[in-house]
């Protein structure tokens, strides 16, 4: 947990339109800046970024956020990472509060750790460049030395003890930690990759985090990985991501193989948006890492049993992050191929064909519960329907779940009401789309939220109690007074609140208030005025909420019907106030 005081000072710190300048080329326009949007294609810049509010807003696609929000989108990074990131930038150390388990490994600076990997990875390096053993071996897989330099390949020598020659402390701990040397029972000091052809794997910054090595030509492990160390948890990365990034921008599309020479072997052959997993399987972190780069998730797992395992774990990885806005996809090769040895013989082209008829991920899915269920009787059509129900069940999407219930239903020869009985889901049919944009009036707490987004002080002479309206925008403006009400004299501005709300349910709607504030920013010499307009509208609502049963009673009994009491406050109501007068009079119409 990073606490909120940081990031608030953070966000402060940080310029945004220094930072987005640095990835997408910002011209001034007006008060703002714009560029075409790095989110979505367009020929004219609909992405603006605000540099007296430290946002950035899409008109065309809707992005919006801030500068961590930026990085988590562009650059792909989870938000420890975007704060990390930012915080670096800054000269800032990220504290923690009350750490989670990952962080009982020692306490070490990550950069002076990641200097290591650097300074391997460069030995490594240079080492390829003297062995002819492996720079044949690479090129017996047909790998050239323009790839091998792109994915920063190297050769670690036979020598037990190579690393001696960059590290003068080779005895340090630090090189245990990352694991570059291991210590054995008798306290012996050796180098843990010998002898093997050597792939580094980045972070999303470019950093190396740890390695892969290969033993040249057969022999046991093939592969030897870098153990899970301070810089690297194996279930979050990806190998490749760094060099595919481009390439998985501009095609919108991310394959995930299985092997480290899969990726390289593919980036040979032109095919560059490819990703490994790094011989673990596809968690449902590195599925929403992906998704993040890409709508568009293609996996091509090696043709043999283990590959056809590893596609059903990561179907099951990924189904609850399938939104409609997004497609996963499975290639299926030959029996005795992966995606190397596929593309080495077949070429890109057919590579290619491959991955445009991928199957989408709801018919891998029926296809593979069909296939363990004896369909001719009563009893295997009922196990299918049991077997599908836990996967539908974690389907986001409504809409591709009734697909399915459907597709269900025929092959079952139960009606679709069956099947959605018996998968205890609710019938999509009838209820109201998902999140069909209501096209409500412009509310009074529509006007509330640009206010006190641009001026939070406001937020305290704001009567919460008049807040609780059901609508998600007053729950949204409630929270949003809370949060401002809870940080003291010092309102936060607007990123800081943006990111404190960050998983709320509620940003959709503050982006929508920062963004007319970025079109029609309120004159500052009115806002004031503005808000006690809108003030006075919400008492009067409230009234005339208030007054509704009175009303009633007095339509149905007549006012002499009502108590004494009541009617004095009746009467009051209707002569005193104008607004409440109009209400009655609009309800006699
Ligand atoms: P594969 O056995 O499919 O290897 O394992 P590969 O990538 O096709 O390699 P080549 O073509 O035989 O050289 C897939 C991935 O599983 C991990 C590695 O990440 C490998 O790329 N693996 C495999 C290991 O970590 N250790 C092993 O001993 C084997
Ligand atoms: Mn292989």
């Amino acid at each position: 947990m990073i606490p909120d005081t940081f990031i608030q000072g953070l966000l402060q710190r940080i310029d945004i339109v220094d930072l987005i300048d640095g990835y997408v080329p910002l011209k001034k326009a007006g008060a703002n800046f714009a560029a075409c949007c790095p989110f979505h294609a367009e020929k004219s810049p609909s992405f603006t970024v605000s540099p007296s509010k430290q946002f950035y807003h899409c008109f065309g696609c809707g992005a919006h956020g801030t500068a961590i929000g930026f990085l988590m989108e562009y650059a792909g990074l989870g938000f420890v990472e975007a704060v990390k990131d930012l915080a670096h930038r800054a000269g800032l150390t990220v504290p923690e509060e009350a750490g989670p388990p990952s962080s009982q490994m020692p306490r070490v600076s990550s950069s002076a750790l990641t200097e290591l990997m650097a300074r391997a990875s460069q030995f490594y390096r240079q080492q390829l460049k003297q062995s002819q053993k492996a720079i044949a071996y690479l090129k017996e897989r047909g790998l050239g030395g323009e790839i091998s330099r792109q994915f920063g390949i190297g050769y670690a020598p036979a020598n037990p003890q190579s690393l001696a020659q960059v590290f003068e402390d080779y005895g340090h701990p630090d090189l245990q930690l990352v694991g570059l040397v291991i210590k054995n029972d008798k306290g012996r000091l050796y180098d843990r990759f010998r002898d093997r052809v050597i792939f580094p794997i980045f972070n999303q910054k470019g950093e190396v985090i740890a390695f892969g090595g290969r033993v040249i030509g057969a022999g046991e492990p093939k592969y030897l990985n870098s153990p899970e160390t301070p810089l690297f948890e194996k279930g979050n990365e990806v190998f490749g991501l760094t060099q595919a990034r481009a390439a998985i921008r501009q095609s919108e599309t991310v394959i995930v193989v299985e092997g480290y020479l899969d990726v390289v072997a593919l980036a040979q052959h032109g095919i560059c948006n490819v990703v490994a997993a790094l011989g673990t399987a596809t968690t449902t972190t590195h599925v929403r890492k992906l998704l993040r780069q890409a709508d568009q998730l293609i996996f091509c797992f090696d043709g043999d049993a283990a590959g056809r395992k590893a596609a059903w774990r990561a179907l099951e990885n990924s189904l609850e992050l399938l939104t409609e806005k997004k497609s996963i996809n499975f290639v299926f090769l030959p029996e005795s191929d992966d995606p190397d040895s596929f593309v080495r013989r077949e070429g890109q082209d057919a590579f290619r064909r491959l991955i445009d008829h991928a199957m989408p991920l709801s018919d891998f899915m029926l296809r593979e519960v069909a296939s363990h269920c004896e369909l001719t009787s009563a009893e295997g059509r009922a196990k299918l329907i049991a077997d599908a129900k836990p996967l539908l069940s974690r389907l986001p999407s409504l809409l591709l779940r009734l697909q399915l219930v459907k597709r269900l239903a025929s092959i079952s020869g139960f009606s679709q009401a069956e099947v959605e009985r018996l998968c205890n889901l609710r019938p999509v049919i009838g209820q109201a789309p998902v999140r069909a944009p209501r096209p409500t009036p412009p509310s009074i707490i529509r006007r509330l939220l640009p206010l006190v987004l641009q001026k939070p002080q406001l937020a305290g002479a704001l009567p919460l109690h008049l807040l609780s309206a059901t609508s998600q925008e007053a729950q949204a403006l409630r929270q949003l007074c809370e949060t401002i009400g809870r940080s003291g004299d010092q309102p936060p501005a607007y990123p800081a609140l943006l990111e404190r709300l960050r998983g709320s349910g509620h940003e959709g709607i503050l982006q929508a208030a920062a963004a007319e504030l970025l079109e029609l920013p309120f004159a500052e010499e009115a806002i004031d005025e503005e808000f006690a307009g809108a003030l006075r509208q919400l008492r009067d609502n409230e009234m005339k909420r208030a007054l509704e049963p009175l009303q009633d009673k007095a339509r149905r009994l007549g006012v002499g019907g009502l108590s004494g009491e009541e009617k004095q406050r009746y009467l009051q109501a209707i002569r005193g106030g104008g607004s409440v007068q109009a209400a009655s009079d609009e309800r006699k119409e």
